[in-house]
C-alpha cells in the first residue's frame, strides 16, 4: 500500500525535492501530497509548485501555545490523509501531540553521524563547523525516526563521507548533502514498505 507523505521544510527544500522526485519517478511506494512550511518565502514552495504538490504555510507565531499549534497541524495532516511525515530541513520544534500521533511514522534527516554533532544548537552550518573544528576525517548523514528529543530516535539509515580534504564547513555541507539526497528517499521507501522492525532504541532492517 502506498503511503501518503507530507514533508515539512523551512528553507530550500532540496531534500524534499529529492524525495518527491523519487516518489514521482516510481522508485519508492510513497505519494508526496503535501509540503508544510513555516517561513513565508521558503524555497521549497517553488519546488512544490513545480511538482504539483499542495502546500500549507503554518507560522508558529500565529498560535498562542503548543496545543493550538498541534491542533492545527493535526487537522491539516488529517485533511490530507497523511500516513508519513518527513521533516526535511524543518527548523521548528514539532509539538509532542503531533510526534505522538505519528510515532514510528515521522522521520528527520540530520547532516552528521548521530549521535555525534546533534541536539539543541546543532543546526545548519553550525553542525559542519563543529565537525571541522573537531578534526573529524569522516562525517555523514543520518535518517532517524522522530521522538520527543531533538535529533534522537531510532536510526533508520546512515551514510559516511570522507572529509579529510575539506577546508570549510561549506565544503563539508555540500559533500554531506549529496548523500542526504540519496539516503532520505531510500530510507522512506523502506519504512513505507514496512522493512524496519523496532527493537528498543534500534531499528533493525529486515531483508
Ligand atoms: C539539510 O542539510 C538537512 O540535513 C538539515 O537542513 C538542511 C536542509 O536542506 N536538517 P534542504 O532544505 O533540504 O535543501
Amino acid at each position: 500500500m502506498r503511503k501518503r507523505l507530507a514533508a515539512f521544510c523551512s528553507h530550500g527544500g532540496s531534500n524534499f525535492a529529492a524525495i518527491a522526485d523519487a516518489a514521482q519517478g516510481g522508485a519508492i511506494p510513497v505519494d508526496v501530497v503535501l509540503m508544510v512550511h513555516n517561513n513565508a518565502y521558503a524555497g521549497a514552495k517553488e519546488k512544490a509548485a513545480a511538482r504539483g504538490i499542495a502546500t500549507e504555510w503554518v507560522p508558529r507565531k500565529r498560535f498562542a501555545d503548543d496545543a493550538a499549534y498541534a491542533t492545527h497541524l493535526l487537522e491539516i495532516l488529517a485533511r490530507h490523509r497523511i500516513d508519513l511525515v518527513a521533516l526535511a530541513g524543518f527548523m521548528q520544534r514539532i509539538p509532542p501531540q503531533v510526534v505522538e500521533r505519528y510515532a514510528g511514522w515521522m522521520t528527520n534527516i540530520h547532516p552528521a553521524l548521530l549521535p555525534l554533532f546533534g541536539g539543541p544548537g546543532f543546526y545548519g552550518m553550525r553542525v559542519h563547523r563543529a565537525v571541522l573544528e573537531a578534526g573529524m576525517k569522516v562525517s555523514g548523514a543520518t535518517v532517524h525516526l522522530v521522538d520527543e528529543h531533538y535529533d534522537h530516535g531510532p536510526i533508520l539509515m546512515q551514510r559516511a563521507v570522507a572529509i579529510d580534504d575539506c577546508r570549510s564547513p561549506e565544503e563539508i555541507a555540500a559533500r554531506v548533502l549529496v548523500e542526504e539526497h540519496r539516503i532520505y528517499p531510500e530510507a522512506l521507501g523502506l519504512l513505507a514498505e514496512g522493512r524496519f522492525r523496532l527493537e528498543g532504541a534500534r531499528a533493525i532492517r529486515l531483508s
